[in-house]
C-alpha cells in the first residue's frame, strides 16, 4: 500500500491526512485522525464515498461490471467451480487442491445436521410465518446449542463455527420451508453435494424416492455461488459492525439475515417476481416504467439498479443464462414472467431515465424467474440469498476479528436536535 497524503483545510484548520492505495479501486484518505485535527467528523449516510475497512476477500469494479473473489472473476468461479471450492477461496484465500477441496466437503458434509432439539423451535412459530422470521430466529438460537465454537478469541472455534454455519444453514433453511408447506422435515445425506442436498431436503417426501435432477442441481449451485460475497453490502456490513462488539458469529449472521430480509436488498428477488406478476403483461409495461420515473411515486423497479454497478452487474448475465437452462430443462416454454422480463429489460435499458441513472438489472431480476420454475414459493427467495451469503458474511466476519488493528464500530452523527434546556415540570408546561 503506497503512502502519500491529503490536505483539508477548513478555518484555522490544515489538515494533513494519511493516503492508502489498494491493489485494486479507488485510492482512500484516512480520515482517523481529523477529528483530533480538526473537530470536525466526516458525513456520508449512505457510505457513498466511505470505506468502511480494508479487506482481501472481494472487489467489485461497478463502472465495468467486474467481481471479483480473492482475485478470481465470478463467470469463471460460477462456471468451472461450484459452491463449496467458493466457499473455501473466500474462508482461506486460495483456491483448494484436490486433498483440500475433498477434506473440506468431508468436514462440511458431516456437519450439516442441527441438534435435534432445535426441530422443536419451528414448532413455536405459525405455520404461515414468512420463513425469513423463521431463520432469523433459528439461526440467532445456534448459539443457545453451539456453545463450543462462541470464543471468537480461538482461531480454532473460529473456524468450527465457520464450518458450522456454511453447513448447517441450507439444512435450516430446509426445515422453515417444510414446516411453512407442513411437510415433515427430511434429514441431510451425507451422499449428495451440497446443491443436491439442499433440493432433497426441500423437495423429498417420505412417500417416494426423490430423484435429483443434476442439471437443476448445477444451477442451484450456481446460483449460490452467484450470491455467495458481495464486498461490504449493507448485510455484511451489519454482520461486520455486529461481530466488532465481540458478539459470537451465529448471533451476527441472524443480525445479517434480518438486514437482508429488506427488499432494498435481499429482499429485491421475492419484490422482482411480485412485480412481475403484478406487471403480469407486456402491454402494461409503460405504465410501470411511468410509475418508476415518477418521483411523487414510491415504486421503484425491483432488480433494477444498484449502488455500486453502474454497468450491467455480472451475476445478472449469469443468472439469466441460469433462467434459461432451467426452464428448457423442464420444458417451460414461453413463461409469461420471462417475457414480461426480457420486455422489461429491453425497454429499461433504452429508456433515457434508466440509462442516465444508470440503472441496470441485477442479480436478483432473473433470481426470482429461476426460483419459482425450481418449485420455491417467493417467500422463500430470500432465504436462499442468505443460505448463500452466510459463506460471505463468516468470512468478512473472520477477517474482521483476526485483523489486529480492529475496534468496535461506532459511528458518530450530524446533531440538528434540540439545544440543551432545562426540564419543565408538567404544571409549568402549558
Ligand atoms: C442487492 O450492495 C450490494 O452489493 C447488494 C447486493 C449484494 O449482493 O449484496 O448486490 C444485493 O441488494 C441488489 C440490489 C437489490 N435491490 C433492488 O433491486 C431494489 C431496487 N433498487 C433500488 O432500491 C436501488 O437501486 C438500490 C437500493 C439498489 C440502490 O440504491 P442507491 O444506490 O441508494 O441509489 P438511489 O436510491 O440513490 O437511486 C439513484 C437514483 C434515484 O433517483 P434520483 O433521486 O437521483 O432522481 O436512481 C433512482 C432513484 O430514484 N432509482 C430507481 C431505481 N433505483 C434507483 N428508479 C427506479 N427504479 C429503481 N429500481
Amino acid at each position: 500500500m503506497t503512502e502519500q497524503s491529503a490536505k483539508l483545510n477548513f478555518g484555522s484548520t490544515n489538515a494533513g491526512l494519511e493516503m492508502r492505495s489498494g491493489t485494486l479501486g479507488p485510492d482512500v484518505i484516512d480520515v482517523t485522525s481529523l477529528y483530533k485535527q480538526g473537530g470536525v467528523f466526516t458525513y456520508d449516510p449512505g457510505f457513498s464515498s466511505t470505506a468502511s475497512c480494508e479487506s482481501k476477500i472481494t472487489y467489485i469494479d461497478g463502472d465495468e461490471g467486474i467481481l471479483l473473489h480473492r482475485g478470481y472473476p465470478i463467470d469463471q468461479l460460477a462456471e468451472r467451480g461450484d459452491y463449496l471450492e467458493t466457499c473455501y477461496l473466500l474462508l482461506y484465500g486460495e483456491l483448494p487442491t484436490q486433498r483440500e477441496k475433498d477434506d473440506f466437503v468431508y468436514r462440511v458434509t458431516r456437519h450439516t445436521m442441527i441438534h435435534e432439539q432445535m426441530s422443536r423451535f419451528f414448532t413455536g412459530f405459525r405455520r404461515d410465518a414468512h420463513p425469513m422470521a423463521v431463520m432469523c430466529g433459528s439461526v440467532g438460537a445456534l448459539s443457545a446449542f453451539y456453545h463450543d465454537s462462541t470464543d471468537i478469541a480461538d482461531p480454532h472455534q473460529r473456524m468450527v463455527a465457520s464450518l458450522r454455519m456454511v453447513a448447517k444453514m441450507p439444512t435450516i433453511a430446509a426445515m422453515a420451508y417444510k414446516y411453512h408447506i407442513g411437510q415433515p422435515f427430511v434429514y441431510p445425506r451425507n451422499d449428495l453435494s451440497y446443491a443436491e442436498n439442499f433440493l432433497h431436503m426441500c423437495f423429498a417426501v417420505p412417500c417416494e424416492p426423490y430423484r435429483i435432477n443434476p442439471v437443476l442441481a448445477r444451477a442451484m449451485d450456481r446460483i449460490f455461488i452467484l450470491h455467495a460475497d458481495h464486498e461490504q453490502n449493507a448485510s455484511t456490513s451489519t454482520v461486520r459492525l455486529a461481530g466488532s462488539s465481540g458478539a459470537n458469529p451465529f448471533a451476527c449472521v441472524a443480525a445479517g439475515i434480518a438486514c437482508l430480509w429488506g427488499p432494498a436488498h435481499g429482499g429485491a428477488n421475492e419484490a422482482a417476481l411480485n412485480m412481475l406478476m403484478e406487471i403480469g403483461s407486456k402491454d402494461r409495461i409503460p405504465e410501470f416504467i411511468a410509475r418508476a420515473k415518477d418521483k411523487n411515486d414510491p415504486f421503484r423497479l425491483m432488480g433494477f439498479g444498484h449502488r455500486v454497478y453502474k454497468n450491467y452487474d455480472p451475476r445478472a448475465k449469469i443468472m439469466q443464462q441460469t433462467c434459461h437452462e432451467v426452464l428448457d430443462e423442464l420444458g417451460i416454454k414461453d413463461d409469461p414472467l420471462l417475457e414480461v422480463a426480457m420486455e422489461l429489460e429491453r425497454i429499461a435499458l433504452t429508456d433515457e431515465y434508466f440509462i442516465e441513472k444508470k440503472l441496470y438489472p441485477n442479480v436478483d431480476f432473473y433470481s426470482g424467474i429461476t426460483l419459482k420454475a425450481l418449485g420455491f414459493p417467493t417467500t422463500m427467495f430470500t432465504v436462499l440469498f442468505a443460505v448463500a451469503r452466510t459463506v460471505g458474511w463468516i468470512a468478512q466476519w473472520k477477517e474482521m476479528i483476526e485483523d489486529p488493528h480492529q475496534r468496535i464500530g461506532r459511528p458518530r452523527q450530524l446533531y440538528t436536535g434540540a439545544p440543551m434546556r432545562d426540564y419543565v415540570s408538567p404544571e409549568e408546561r402549558g
